[in-house]
């Protein structure tokens, strides 16, 4: 483990398909051991290429891109007997029970017979699937699917598990539930969780940490609250109003306020970012001013700035 305790490295990593299509452009990326990262960002973005470097599946066209100080292009195998990895389509063999496939990835990832008959039944408590051990896949739903994906990548006790895109195409209340499990697992393994989705106000329950990527480049990256700060100009709140005149003087006086942090004007449209709720205080500033107020909203989720800069398009 490096010393700065950051499992998953990426250092300028790009990739280019074809010698046309950069997939992943000069992306640099830490992720500390015990976080629950998000990758998010609209299809065609490029996470599902950085988990293929991740994994050493596919090779960086420069730069690197490493897991616990393993090189992924490298050394895949160590990388590989770290990370549990769950694809966008979990593969399983459907005229197999859920036991059985759990007892073959144990095999091919060398766990002893008798460890793995433990650890199988441990696993499949963890996702609640205990009591369908012995019934086939094929009999299984989506949900019950993804979970048996989330037993089958614990069989080996990763460090890390990578996650593509874990609630696409699950109904909210599936995906929550294996969203729950992901926080579970974290906080009573330890385990490291990178989650890719296109699904931000999913992801955004269980991830303290973002990264969105579009075309192939971080855009932005940090704390979910602290992005929100930066889309609103430093503040926890943004107060939008408009109103039918916007002299100087009134700009001034809303200056005044303490704790304004920042003041914007758009025409008659002006945007204050705060860190409390201001209303009240620019409200009377304005009915002192005797200047007709047409609008005045408080938003306070950056979720929703987000989505209409980066995820617009999946609207
Ligand atoms: N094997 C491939 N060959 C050529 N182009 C690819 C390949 N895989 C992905 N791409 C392209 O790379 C870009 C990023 O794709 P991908 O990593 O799958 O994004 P995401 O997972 O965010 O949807 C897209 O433009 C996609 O069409
Ligand atoms: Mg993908």
């Amino acid at each position: 483990m490096s010393e700065n305790n950051n499992i998953i490295v990426a250092e300028e990593l790009t990739k280019i398909y074809n010698e046309t299509t950069t997939a992943v452009d000069h992306l640099n990326l830490e992720i500390k051991e015990g976080e629950i990262f998000g990758l998010l960002g609209p299809n065609g973005a490029g996470k599902s290429t950085i988990i293929l470097m991740l994994l050493g599946l596919t090779e960086p066209t420069s730069g690197s891109i490493g897991v616990a100080g393993f090189d992924s292009t490298r050394e895949p195998l160590k990388v590989k007997s770290i990370t549990g990895y769950l694809p966008e389509k979990v593969g399983f063999y459907e005229d197999m029970s859920a036991y059985a496939n759990l007892a073959y990835t144990a095999e091919l990832n060398r766990v002893p017979y008798r460890e793995a008959q433990e650890r199988i039944d441990e696993v499949l408590d963890m996702v609640n699937l205990v009591e369908k051990k012995k019934h086939l896949v094929k009999t299984f739903s989506k949900g019950m699917k993804q979970r048996l994906g989330i037993a089958d990548v614990l069989v080996k006790s990763p460090k890390l598990v990578i996650f593509d895109e874990p609630t696409e195409g699950l109904d909210p209340k599936v995906a929550n539930q294996i969203l729950q499990t992901i926080l579970d697992l974290n906080r009573e393994k330890g385990i490291t969780f990178m989650l890719s989705s296109h699904q931000l106000n999913l992801v955004q329950k269980i991830c303290a940490r973002v990264g969105i990527m579009s075309m192939g480049k971080l855009v932005g990256e940090g704390q979910m609250d602290d992005l929100g700060r930066n889309l609103f100009g430093g503040g926890k709140y943004r107060i939008e109003i408009e109103l039918a005149k916007v002299p100087d003087e009134l700009i001034a006086d809303i200056k005044k306020i303490p704790k304004v942090l920042d003041i914007s004007v758009d025409g008659l449209k002006l945007t204050v970012s705060c860190d409390t709720d201001l209303r009240e205080d620019i409200s009377k500033i304005i009915a002192r001013a005797a200047i007709i107020m047409t609008r005045m909203d408080i938003k306070q989720d950056a979720l929703e700035e987000i989505y209409l800069r980066y995820f617009k398009e999946e609207e």
